[in-house]
């Protein structure tokens, strides 16, 4: 299985830095998005990212600019699916959308291409079972920001060959990531052992254990973690936690998985982290 060109569907927060880290491996790239707005701001966020990484010393200009030449875009599915080896999706965590994605790529691409996506949350097998070659469907689960977090949990669907799922293994390895593989199981691994503890950190702010800082200030300090669990679920957003969380509940129908409600309150606010300016910390300094 060679893997050349690649197709990235999304440009949003995780597939514009899928689409710099794989370009940046020398693969030849196209990412597809819904407008040439959504288009502009991607490759912009790109630029961006490679000339931090110009001026830190980490690459040269000339790898900027050859990455970007590796890199074009397109509003097609339909037209760029027949040429791409592998195309990974990066589009919004909804099922129906991903569905009617996965249905059209598997219509409109070789019958040998792989079709991966960077679900949190959604099951591959599920996922699978909308196309018609279910062994060539796997989950590239990446971690945000993309170009600096070395994980690539790799998923594996109840069908997914392991012909695709090594050449998934190497290709991750070639954008210069460690890959570990996982089973397919509602919120993999990462989100199993993380939305837990987060969920735990919000019980504690919501019971008066603690306050936000002094919660995250004990796992800090006592466990070393870089960000406490409550600045985290901010950045990654209070939304999306929930979504998880309640994908582990339904899943496992166990109620260690039960969603705080300090957590739905919030969401239901829209105090949902950074994105909105204010979350269990304030943002709009
Ligand atoms: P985002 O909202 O930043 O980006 C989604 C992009 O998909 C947008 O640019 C949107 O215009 C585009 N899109 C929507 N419909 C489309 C279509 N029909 N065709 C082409 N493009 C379309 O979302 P984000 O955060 O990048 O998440 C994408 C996926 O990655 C989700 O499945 C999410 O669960 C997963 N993920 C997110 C992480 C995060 O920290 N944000 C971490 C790991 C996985």
């Amino acid at each position: 299985m060679s893997i050349q060109k690649i197709a990235v569907i999304g440009g949003g927060t995780m597939g514009n830095g899928i689409a710099h880290v794989a370009a940046m491996a020398g693969f030849s790239v196209t990412l597809v998005d819904i407008s040439d707005a959504a288009l502009e701001r991607a490759l912009g966020t790109i630029t961006k990212n490679l000339t931090r990484m110009v001026s830190k010393e980490k690459i040269t200009e000339a790898d900027k600019e050859a990455t970007l030449g590796r890199l074009t875009t397109s509003t097609s599915l339909e037209a760029i699916a027949p040429e791409a080896d592998l195309i990974i999706e990066a589009v919004n965590e909804n099922f129906e959308l991903k569905k009617k994605i996965f249905q059209t790529l598997d219509a409109a691409a070789r019958p040998e291409t792989i079709l991966a996506s960077n679900t949190s949350s959604i099951s591959i097998t599920k996922l699978a079972g909308v196309t018609k070659r279910p062994d060539k469907v796997i989950g590239m689960h990446f971690f945000n920001p993309v170009p600096v977090m070395k994980l690539v949990e790799i998923v594996r669907g109840l069908e997914t060959s392991d012909e695709v799922y090594a050449a998934i293994e190497q290709l991750s390895r070639d954008f210069k990531k460690v890959p570990v593989p996982v089973n397919d199981s509602p919120g993999f691994v990462s989100n199993r052992v993380l939305m837990p503890m987060i969920n735990e950190a919000i019980f504690c702010v919501y019971e008066g254990v603690g306050t936000p800082e002094h919660v995250d200030e004990v796992m800090k300090l006592g466990m070393a973690h870089p960000m406490g669990p409550l600045r985290l679920a901010d950045f990654i957003g209070l939304d999306v936690c929930l979504d998880i969380l309640n994908v582990l509940y339904e899943g496992f129908r166990d109620p260690k998985y039960r969603p705080c409600p300090l957590l739905v309150k919030m969401v239901d606010a829209g105090k949902l982290g950074d994105k909105s300016g204010s979350g269990f910390y304030d943002y709009a300094k």
